[in-house]
């Protein structure tokens, strides 16, 4: 499939962010210089060991067989996890890089499925096209997240479920850095806002760049938006959770798994949820109509 039109003002924002593959930090203090088989590998095997949680989500051996789509790949060691549990897999990045980069892997993997340029906001792909869409800190990236849910929505079959992580709105970190503001946040949910967005330095702490600047846009959402966001598409919440603690407060004697483990459960930075669309999943194994 040919890369999609990126054309609104944020997609051409983020598509020139991420060109910068995230990551790339982890890349440096792994002392990863190349994209060989090795290098990702090393790479890989750190992602896992530090979001340990996440393979519980993913569920990877509920996917073979069945049409997956990814957004937001990044340095494509979810798309990888994806395609080797024997899934037919699609990838949708806005930026270029990520997206060659999950074709390579593919392809050196000798696995099926191709990943695309273009955004969530307008994804090209037909309706009803997905068994799982799985998107891992991206749609709060995307500068509408109501509308990228909508589209995750719109691009699964009945049955199928949204895996995904957002930031969390309620969290050690923007207990930390917006304190007196977060009063202000939380009355804004209670009344219904869809989501907080914090302001530029508590965006920064998640996602910058070599400069230090902050991704172009970020939002947090707290389980209660997640979930009326979730309902006005017509998804139910299957599973929601908060995971991820800093390694910086393990202060060198905290095992961090024990800090994920408790803290992060409660005050983890990361909103993970399962939504499912109603109706009666298929058998795996159908293929496709691009
Ligand atoms: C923080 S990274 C996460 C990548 C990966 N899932 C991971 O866990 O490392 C966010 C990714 O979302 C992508 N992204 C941002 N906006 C997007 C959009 N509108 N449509 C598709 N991808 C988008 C970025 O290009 C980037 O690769």
């Amino acid at each position: 499939m040919d890369a999609a039109a990126v054309d609104t003002r944020a997609d051409r924002e983020n598509a020139a962010f991420w060109e910068m593959i995230c990551g790339s930090n982890w890349e440096t203090r792994l002392g990863i210089t190349d994209s060989s088989p090795a290098s990702l590998r090393k790479f890989d095997d750190y992602y896992r060991t530090f979001y340990p949680y996440l393979e519980d989500w993913l569920d990877p051996a509920s996917l073979a067989g069945r049409d997956v789509l990814e957004v937001g790949l990044g340095y494509g060691t979810v798309g990888q996890m994806i395609a080797a549990a024997g899934a037919n897999y699609s990838g949708l990045d806005v930026a270029r890089a990520p997206v060659d980069l999950m074709n390579r892997r593919l392809q050196t993997g000798g696995y099926s499925g191709c990943a695309v340029q273009g955004s969530v906001l307008d994804a090209p792909f037909p309706a009803e096209s997905f068994d799982v869409v799985v998107s891992i800190g991206c749609l709060h990236h995307t500068g509408d997240v109501q509308r990228a849910i909508g589209e995750a929505a719109r691009m699964l079959r009945p049955g199928g479920r949204l895996m995904m992580m957002v930031y969390h709105a309620y969290s050690y970190q923007t207990f930390a850095r917006r304190r007196a503001k977060l009063v202000g946040d939380w009355l804004r949910d209670r009344r219904g806002a869809p989501y907080s967005t914090g302001d530029e330095a508590l965006r920064a702490v998640y996602d910058a760049n070599a400069a230090g600047e902050a991704a172009p846009h970020t939002v947090f959402l707290s389980h209660k938006q997640l979930t009326r966001t979730a309902e006005r598409h017509a998804l139910t919440v299957s599973r929601i959770g908060r995971e991820n603690f800093s390694q910086r407060l393990q202060l060198g004697v905290i095992p961090r798994n024990w800090l994920l483990a408790t803290f992060g459960k409660w005050i983890g930075s990361d909103l993970y949820a399962v939504l499912e669309k109603p109706g009666r999943a298929k058998n795996a194994s159908r293929s496709r109509a691009a």
